[in-house]
């Protein structure tokens, strides 16, 4: 399963790659206001940084704009990844952008019938929405486990399924369970998921014994 971290703040990308963990980032339009940068340098660091996809998202709402748009995103860097709406017009600009060989990321997906469309489309990812399902009291895990279950019927469907909207480390482990492809995760769930309190525990008592030796390693 691969690991996205879903932020446009370079310094926390900086930190979680020294982990080794992080296979690429996705952006939206909030996170790159919450960054307050501008949307091309921003996305353009995190490619020179980041190995993996980067998902960069349109904000036209048209799908001759977006496709504009998606172009020139996609000139940034050849890890970028295009994110569309999956509204009418962000589908017919996936295919569009799927045609010239431009990856895409179909995002606010909360039905197994529209990560079909986006599949049609030739979409690269399709991100189902899971916490924002679970606000309005729909389990959004539920919508992995559809859109998972139809895909794997599909031999011919390549979209990777991207788990989004995560809250939660239980989500991690539901969507890991369901065979899900990605997950994006917001950095303060990736750090939650590194906490036990057995690990904690367990540490502190080897510390105190280890202090009784007078030993040291190095
Ligand atoms: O990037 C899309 C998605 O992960 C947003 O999550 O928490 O704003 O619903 P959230």
């Amino acid at each position: 399963m691969k690991f996205f971290v879903d932020t446009a703040d370079v310094e926390e990308i900086k930190g979680l790659l020294e982990t080794g963990l992080l296979d690429g980032v996705t952006t939206n339009p909030s996170l790159i206001a919450k960054s307050g940068r501008n949307i091309l340098d921003v996305l353009a660091e995190i490619c020179e940084l980041v190995p993996g996809p980067v998902s960069g998202e349109v904000t036209a709402t048209d799908a001759a704009t977006m496709i504009k748009e998606g172009e020139k995103l996609a000139t940034i860097a050849p890890n970028l990844v295009v994110k569309l709406p999956l509204t009418f017009d962000g589908i017919k600009a996936c295919y569009a952008l799927t045609s010239k060989g431009i990856k895409t990321n179909v995002t606010l997906c909360f039905s197994a019938n529209q990560a079909l469309l986006a599949a049609k489309a030739g979409a690269t990812y399709i991100s189902p929405f899971v916490g924002r399902l679970d606000d309005i009291g729909t389990n959004g895990m539920d919508l992995i486990s559809d859109i998972c279950e139809i895909y794997a019927m599909y031999p011919d469907i390549e979209t990777e399924v991207l788990v989004a909207s995560i809250r939660s480390p239980l989500h991690l482990q539901e969507a890991a369970k369901m065979g899900a492809d990605v997950a994006t995760i917001p950095p303060k769930v990736i750090h939650q998921v590194f906490g036990h309190p057995l690990t904690d525990k367990g540490l502190d008592a080897f510390m105190k014994d280890w202090a009784s030796t007078g030993q040291s390693i190095l």
